[in-house]
């Protein structure tokens, strides 16, 4: 275990009150009911990892027609609202925080998961090198539709309304999800974006549209409770940026001036010396809570708070098989390891079946003190 201790110090992320900065990462499981409702088996598995400074829920649809995964929860019905509401009362039943993270795919998808729904994006150029997964088999991605300027209120009006219902299902955030190539990501990065109006070209214009929709949720739930998920590196969904360094500083800055809650910068692998500058490049430009996120571990996530190149840690993986990770890292304590096969299978098992730690008595924690 590390000297430190720095991952069990409190923190304070605009009006959220974390205390600890092991961070659970938005993790896409497939565990949803029909109609992409949240059911029992998502509020358990969500109040199992409650010890975590707040948890980030996976993924979640704006929209009848923005599935990209089978199975995964939406946002805009009421039976979905209400589905989270049971998700959020077990989580803070269980002494946790949670927050939402609301998505929209943008090209990122296929008809099949949409009832025939031709995706759109800021381009008309799909996605090549990789495939989806439908009920129906494995695809290559359709080339989307350009989305027409005149849509694009209403692309973040989905997502005010995801910030409502969020609201009224009881989350303490919502973060928006601008990274891992999805449709916001797909009008920042310009390896996609090749429009030449007011949403592409700069910077400035090619970030136009997940500001307004940061501001959106903003109007919401106040700047204090709403963060944003960025992956400048990552190259996933066939994405590149030909200045990730330019880009990540003007979103540092956006968000800087707007005072969120949290910025979650998503690494590929941390500890790779690009992303190590694009992590300063945050710290420089952003004063707020940055949160780091990528491969880290329990050693290596002390070593970035010391080094003051993060505020806290977001685990993924490690939050799948260990439920109780908190302890496990102040324990010292073994991790479980994953068993990916059943990722995103339905049911509990492989999801709510990963056990904690026995709570007295274990070898665990007499190994502890
Ligand atoms: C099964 C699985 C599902 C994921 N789903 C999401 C998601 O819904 N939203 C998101 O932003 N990232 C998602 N990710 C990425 C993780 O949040 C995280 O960024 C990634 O696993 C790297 O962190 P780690 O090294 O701690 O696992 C997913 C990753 C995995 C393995």
């Amino acid at each position: 275990m590390s000297k430190q201790n720095l991952l069990f110090t409190p923190l304070k992320a605009g009006a959220l009150e974390l205390p600890n900065r092991v961070v659970m990462s938005p993790l896409t499981r497939s565990r949803a009911e029909a109609e992409h409702v949240p059911g029992e088996l998502i509020a358990q598995y969500y109040a199992q990892r409650a010890s975590a400074g707040l948890i980030i829920a996976e993924a979640t649809m704006t929209a009848g027609d923005a599935s990209a995964f089978i199975a995964e929860p939406g946002i805009y019905s009421p039976e979905q609202v209400a589905g989270w509401k049971k998700v959020t009362d077990a989580v803070h039943a269980a002494g946790g925080r949670i927050a939402l993270q609301i998505w929209h795919p943008g090209r990122a998808t296929h008809p099949l998961l949409n009832a025939g729904a031709q995706p759109v994006s800021s381009s008309d150029r799909p996605i090549r090198g990789e495939q989806i997964r439908t009920l129906q088999g494995t695809y290559d991605y359709p080339a989307p539709r350009r989305l027409e300027v005149s849509e694009l209120a209403g692309i973040v009006e989905l997502f005010r309304a995801a910030a409502e219902n969020a609201k009224d299902a009881g989350f303490d955030a919502v973060q928006v999800h601008g990274a891992h190539g999805y449709l916001l990501d797909q009008f920042l990065r310009d390896g996609v974006n090749d429009r030449d109006d007011q949403y592409g070209g700069s910077l400035e214009n090619r970030a136009r549209l997940m500001f307004e929709v940061v501001d959106a949720a903003i109007q919401v739930y106040g700047a204090d409770r709403v963060g944003l998920r960025l992956s400048p590196l990552v190259p996933f969904n066939d994405m590149v940026d030909s200045d990730p360094r330019a880009l990540t500083e003007y979103v540092a800055e956006q968000l800087d001036r707007r005072r969120i809650a949290f910025f979650d910068l998503r690494h590929a692998n941390h500890a790779a010396p690009a992303e190590e500058v694009l992590a300063r490049i945050a710290r420089r430009a952003y004063t707020g809570v940055l949160m780091r996120n990528g491969g880290f571990d329990q050693a290596t996530g002390e070593d970035a708070l010391a080094a003051g190149t993060a505020d806290a840690i977001i685990y993924g993986k490690p939050f799948i098989a260990n439920p109780d990770l908190v302890e496990r890292f102040r324990s010292g304590a073994e991790l479980a390891p994953v068993d990916f096969s059943t990722l995103y299978t339905p049911g509990p098992k492989g999801y709510t079946d990963y056990p904690a730690l026995e709570s007295a008595g274990g070898n665990h924690l007499a190994l502890a003190v």
